[in-house]
């Protein structure tokens, strides 16, 4: 049996608490054994199986995406890519763009071996789509990358984005399936436009020519867990313009990331709109990690924000857009500062509540085990 993730002594304790066990769940399985996997991964990796039961990941989510369950079920259709070539407006069957742009019912993707692609145009991933590069060693990279364009529903795991570069205007495969023109793209590693429901869990994202992860244009519901940021300039950007007044209704959950080493500003920087960043890791920044405009709210809670040797301690950063002053809403409960990192909270005013319901709330952690709820985030490495 091929295992993943769980080294073999591991994998022969579960095995035994199963026997003896055959009636827990997973989750009670894993706490068991003291694995300390935090709530997305403990509902979906203990299970041996995973590789024939994947698309039971859909239920694991979290925070404001909530579940991912319209993603799977009746009609499901199983797409593999064994293609890494592509044409941006004539994409072939077997390569990824024909799964993610021109496959317009529900889909999940997987890749039938290690694979590294470069893209020509951004990928426009349509909707109910689900790329699960979970097992094998995906690369998108050197080029074009990835958006999600008027779009929902969508998953993207176990990825590895890096090195993308701005893409001169030009005619691609759309999220509809039809070609489409294309404006001037940044680049960016996944860039979110008119989003929403959309779970971005375990990839790797690192030196790209603009950002690693921008959610911007009335984009909602979004959920970015156990991901890991290194290498990068601008990291995450929330919110893509001040005068973008929609982005108010904006809701976005950062959860098990790892942030670092390497990194400068934008872990997140938001405008407008609501982020709950929650048990992620900050491995030093340089100018700032956490920082926004146009009356944002941020709750961080239960964090660890290691501050750099050299640069900024201060966590916040602030801008002010408005004659009148800027109110932010930047609260900071149960974080934990190292390296004497300090978070400029806003004094007076309100927590805000993520207000999450049932399918979206999870229990946060307390801050001393986030080293251990993050120490796998990033593309999973699979014996
Ligand atoms: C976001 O999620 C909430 C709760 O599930 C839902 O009521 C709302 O319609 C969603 N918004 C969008 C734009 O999908």
């Amino acid at each position: 049996m091929m295992v993943c993730i769980i080294p073999p002594r591991l994998f022969w304790a579960i095995m035994m608490v199963v026997l003896f066990n055959s009636n827990l769940s997973f989750a009670k399985q894993s706490k068991i054994n003291g694995l300390k996997m935090n709530v997305i991964d403990r509902c979906w990796r203990p299970n041996p199986e995973w590789r024939t039961y994947r698309s039971q990941m859909a239920t694991c989510s979290v925070g404001y995406a909530g579940k991912m369950t319209n993603n799977i079920g009746k009609n499901l259709i199983h797409y593999t890519v064994t293609d890494p070539s592509d044409d941006p407006i004539n994409p072939k069957p077997g390569t990824l763009r024909y799964g993610a742009s021109v496959i317009q019912d529900k889909v999940w993707i997987t890749f039938e071996k290690d694979m590294y692609i470069k893209l020509e145009k951004s990928l426009l991933i349509s909707s109910f789509t689900t790329i699960d590069g979970r097992g094998v060693n995906v690369n998108i990279a050197n080029n074009a990358c990835l958006m999600i364009f008027k779009a929902t529903n969508i998953i993207i795991h176990s990825i590895r984005v890096h090195h993308c570069k701005p893409q001169a205007p030009g005619f691609v495969m759309g999220p509809e399936g039809k070609v489409i023109p294309l404006g001037q793209v940044d680049g960016d590693a996944i860039r979110l436009v008119t989003a929403s429901k959309i779970w971005i869990d375990h990839n790797t994202l690192n030196d790209c020519q603009d950002g690693l992860l921008d959610v911007t244009r009335g984009s909602t519901n979004v959920t970015i867990s156990n991901n890991w940021f290194r290498n990068q300039d601008k990291v995450m950007l929330l919110g893509h313009d001040d005068g973008y007044i929609r982005d108010q209704n904006m809701k976005v959950t950062v959860v098990y990331n790892h942030f670092g080493p390497n990194c400068n500003q934008r872990m997140p920087r938001i405008r407008h709109g609501y982020a709950h960043v929650a048990n992620n890791l900050y491995q030093g920044w340089l100018q700032y990690a956490i920082g926004g405009s146009m009356k944002p709210s941020l709750k961080s809670e239960a964090n660890i924000f290691i501050a750099p040797r050299t640069g900024s301690k201060e966590v916040t950063w602030r801008k002010s857009t408005d004659k009148n002053g800027d109110r932010w809403e930047f609260h900071s409960v149960g974080d934990i500062f190292e390296n004497r990192a300090s978070f400029a909270v806003t004094k007076g005013g309100r927590v805000p509540k993520p207000n999450y319901n049932k399918e979206q709330s999870f229990k946060v952690a307390d801050a001393k085990f986030v080293r251990s709820l993050t120490r796998s985030s990033g593309v999973l490495r699979c014996d």
